[in-house]
């Protein structure tokens, strides 16, 4: 028997009884104010005909946490991040806010259009290492390991200044298509024991159970989202390594070039959706 057939048993088992749900048709207004784009039409040569936020696949509960502000469990880390944003370090003796003043207008739409092309590395660049650019070139501090310290409450307070604006990638830029296509490689590339791509769940079976968990599209627009599993704030990297881990596979690291570029890809899978950073999820 090889791999593949082995992989369909496996999957198939692991999917109880094969359960389909189609994901809720509800809408997600924050605060019952501000109103996400939850399902937005995909961007062309995307295989899928709409692109839905995690938010749809999720527990009545867990959707009503993301809903309210002061519910939702995330918000402290945003809090933490502004916290961080205000508190000077390194040989400088600056703080974020010493360069950037106030994040509400300073950051505003950046959340939505990282990954972006960085012309000084040659490569594309997200929130977390652009945090950690500023820290070692513009304040004389160290750069913040994969994670640890506040890497995770700074990126989502960052990405929390654009919430419910739509993710843009720019694919015009530098080398960002040749990103974008190593990245769709690995997506739809079949590893581990499983022999499972991310295609394999996000794609094919999106809807179905899996185990106790609703498989979505595996969109990103909502990281770092609060896992109620984990009671913490997760990162979009630590999620890659989560889903590459369950295929029984080696999984590359942080912010290799090998995962940048999935950054890159899943990004622009789920362009039109509304950045909900910090997502709830379970
Ligand atoms: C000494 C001034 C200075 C400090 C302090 C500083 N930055 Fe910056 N930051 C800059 C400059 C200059 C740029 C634009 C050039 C670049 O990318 O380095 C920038 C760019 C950025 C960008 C990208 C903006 C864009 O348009 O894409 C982000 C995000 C950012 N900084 C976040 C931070 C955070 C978070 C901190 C605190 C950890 C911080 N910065 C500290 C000067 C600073
Ligand atoms: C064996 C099935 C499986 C594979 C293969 C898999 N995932 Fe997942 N993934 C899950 C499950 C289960 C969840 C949690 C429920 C959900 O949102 O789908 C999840 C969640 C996610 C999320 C979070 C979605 C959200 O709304 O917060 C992202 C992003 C993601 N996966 C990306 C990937 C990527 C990229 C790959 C390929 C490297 C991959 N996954 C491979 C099962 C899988």
């Amino acid at each position: 028997m090889n791999y593949s057939r082995i992989a369909i048993i496996a999957l198939g088992a692991a999917m109880t009884a094969s359960l389909v749900a189609a994901p809720v048709d509800e809408k997600l207004v924050i605060d019952g104010e501000l109103e996400m784009t939850t399902r937005a039409p995909s961007s062309d040569g995307h295989p899928l005909p709409e692109v839905i936020s995690g938010w749809h696949y999720r527990t009545e509960s867990t959707r009503a946490l993301e809903a309210d502000t002061f519910e939702n469990p995330g918000m402290l880390g945003i809090e933490q991040g502004e916290e961080i944003w205000n508190t000077v370090e390194g040989s400088e003796g600056k703080s974020c806010a010493s360069c950037h003043q106030d994040a509400a207008d300073s950051m505003a739409g950046l959340g939505a259009i990282y990954p972006k092309w960085h012309e000084a590395s040659g490569k594309p660049i997200n929130i977390e290492l652009q945090i950690n650019a500023c820290r070692v070139n513009n304040m004389g501090a160290e750069a913040y390991k994969f994670d640890k310290s506040g890497q995770k409450p700074l990126t989502a307070y960052i990405k929390h200044q654009s919430l419910g604006e739509p993710v843009k990638v720019n694919l015009e830029e530098g080398d960002m298509q040749a990103w974008w296509e190593r990245g769709k490689e690995m997506y739809y590339k079949r590893t581990g024991q499983l022999n499972l791509s991310c295609a394999s769940c996000h794609e094919k079976n999106n809807g179905k159970y899996i185990r106790a968990d609703h498989l979505s599209q595996g969109n990103v627009n909502g990281f770092p989202t609060y896992r109620l599993k984990q009671g913490n704030l997760i990162s979009l990297h630590n999620r890659f390594r989560g889903c590459i881990r369950d295929t029984r596979a080696e999984y590359p690291a942080a912010f290799s070039d090998d995962l940048m570029a999935l950054e890159v890809y899943t990004t622009w899978r789920g362009q039109g959706l509304s950045v909900e950073t910090p997502a709830v999820r379970q």
